[in-house]
């Protein structure tokens, strides 16, 4: 396809619960966002993205939507709104909001009419299913929250049904009515100025019809059966309809979907042509993990293992040619249901500085949509686990005390225990090396590292910081280069990646190494030699041509092409 992508935007993940407390209740508020606009325009990113800020019980972080209309107190008010988006488009900053599709709160006003009864109008929001068998459950499938997804409601004895938790039940996409009133929610934020929207969990819309057994799962098993509520062929329908609808009135309204399960093929129908469905999505299927390596001294069946660069190379391939060649692919790290990416893929321990930067080098400079998560920009880490509070970790006290027993250090079962709670990467933004983190004069709900190296402050000085290389790289990347160039991987040996980035006359090789000991690559870049490297992390040498790059160094080289 001769498409050309032009990928301008570099999206920042603001979690806003953990971002900045201005009133000093330990939780991050609007206020705090607006404060910190001029932070977030020096890092030369165009659009922020804010998890929800809708009234909410918080059982789930906002993402339990008790009215999609009103603002959650704890994170400010209508009018706090207002001002935080002109304040933001003064900035040229856009910002897309987090929109809850598929459930709503079970404090939502739709589900408490529906709990009065099948008569209720509001009774086909949601999804029922009577009770066949006493005692027996609908079916077999499991909930992403543990648990089946059907819960028995007292009244009636019926089952709804939930894919989250049980205070998340799922909406009836099938009722055109609650089709019209999320166009309804949707146009009703666009109209107050905002730019978009990223689509939450938009792929389980739809469920299998008759909701059958999950038939590869053990009798009595709960099995999490993705085939049967995940990317099924009507959620392309709604999303269109949807898109269509909002988009006759707002053109420009920018769709982030959120498709975890989604395969570059899905994420091409979901995304093309362009202006019919989302502009771009996420899909959680970057980073394969070679299970092989775990830490035996932990539980093995909760760790990743580490990042497999062999196929993490393929699947960057197959995503930029079938995904990056027809719409704006995403290109991302780490988000607020993931570990942060320099625990996961990088080193914390021994190269911190380089496995972030490089990390990012080599993701960024793709070609696609950069999304980061904030903090990302300082190097943060995952939280150190030190609350046990919603950290839906199962029978938290035991598994600590057995690391105990079995020789862990109190703060290694803390790094641990933080890797595998669902708060990783939700801790405290780390502002300064002030109490909490300059995040709050108070504990923040979530829990906060202090780490004097890493904090806003102490990088902002400092030319050499992981903050000050991002504000680099993103200024690299908005060149036409990075934006609308052509892209190509090269043949190099893991675990080194290489890249070629052209566009009309100029070309850059972007090489890294993304292991922890000194590497030579097979890449053979004589007519390379000679020319600069734009930007660079860490030592590299030649060998015969052949470049020899220090653990986690990565360089850019950009020269003229003179090819046609
Ligand atoms: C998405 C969100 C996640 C949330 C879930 C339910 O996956 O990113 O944080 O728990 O949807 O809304
Ligand atoms: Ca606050």
């Amino acid at each position: 396809m001769n498409n050309q992508i032009n990928s301008e935007e570099v999206i920042y993940q603001v979690y806003p619960k953990s971002f900045l407390d201005t009133n000093q209740d330990g939780i991050g508020d609007l206020k705090g966002v607006i404060q910190k606009l001029d932070y977030i325009q020096e890092l030369g990113v165009t659009t922020i993205w804010l998890n929800p800020i809708f009234s909410s019980p918080h059982v789930d972080n906002g993402y339990d939507v008790s009215d999609y209309y009103t603002i959650d107190p704890q994170y400010g008010n209508m009018e706090l709104v207002e001002i935080l988006i002109e304040e933001a488009h003064k900035r040229g900053l856009k910002i897309l909001f987090d929109l809850v599709l598929n459930h709503t709160s079970s404090k939502h006003k739709w589900f408490q009419e529906a709990l009065k009864g099948p008569d209720n109008p509001y009774r086909n929001y949601y999804i029922w299913k009577e009770e066949e068998e006493k005692g027996k459950l609908p079916n077999n499938w499991k909930s992403f929250f543990g648990g089946s997804v059907w819960e028995k409601e007292s009244e009636t004895g019926d089952y709804y049904f939930h894919l989250f938790d049980k205070e998340m039940p799922d909406l009836n996409w099938q009722n055109e009515s609650v089709r019209k009133e999320m166009i309804k929610i949707a146009k009703f934020w666009l109209g107050k100025g905002i730019d978009g929207y990223r689509l939450d969990a938009f792929i389980h819309m739809e469920k299998e019809p008759g909701y059958p057994d999950a038939r590869y799962a053990d009798p009595d098993q709960l099995i999490s059966a993705e085939d049967f509520f995940a990317n099924l062929p009507q959620v392309d329908d709604y999303l269109r309809e949807f898109s269509a609808s909002i988009r006759e009135v707002y053109p420009d309204a920018y769709l982030l979907g959120e498709a975890a399960s989604a395969d570059p093929e899905r994420a091409v129908k979901y995304t093309f042509p362009k202006g019919e469905a989302c502009d771009s999505i996420v899909s959680f299927k970057y980073f394969p993990m070679d299970t092989t390596k775990k830490d035996d001294r932990f539980p093995l069946e909760n760790q990743e293992g580490k990042l497999n660069v062999i196929a993490f190379k393929q699947v960057m391939d197959e995503w930029q040619r079938k995904v990056g060649e027809v719409s704006e692919m995403t290109l991302y790290l780490n988000n607020h249901d993931m570990q942060r990416v320099v625990s996961r893929l990088g080193d914390p321990a021994e190269f911190r500085e380089e496995s972030a930067k490089t990390l990012a080098t080599t993701m960024y400079l793709q070609r696609g949509v950069p999304v980061l998560l904030n903090g990302e920009e300082i190097g943060m880490k995952n939280l150190e686990l030190k609350r046990w509070e919603n950290t839906r970790i199962e029978r938290i006290h035991e598994v600590y005390a057995t690391l105990l027993d079995r020789g862990v250090t109190k703060e290694e079962a803390q790094t641990y225990l933080g890797s595998i709670s669902i708060n990783a990467s939700r801790g405290a933004m780390q502002w300064s090396d002030q109490n909490y983190a300059g995040f709050s004069t108070i504990e923040p709900w979530s829990g906060v590292n202090q780490e004097a190296a890493y904090n806003v402050a102490a990088q902002e000085t400092d030319t050499a910081s992981i903050l000050t290389f991002y504000k680099q790289l993103i200024q690299l990347k908005k060149t036409a280069l990075f934006t609308h160039g052509s892209y190509e991987m090269l043949i190099s040996k893991s675990p080194i990646m290489a890249y070629r980035r052209q566009f009309e006359k100029e070309q850059a090789i972007v090489v890294s190494n993304l292991s922890g000991e000194p590497q030579e690559s097979l890449l053979d870049l004589t007519n390379f030699k000679d020319q600069d490297s734009t930007l660079s992390v860490g030592n590299y040498t030649y060998n015969n041509g052949k470049i020899v790059l220090s653990p986690y160094a990565s360089l850019v080289i950009k020269s003229d092409y003179k090819g046609s």
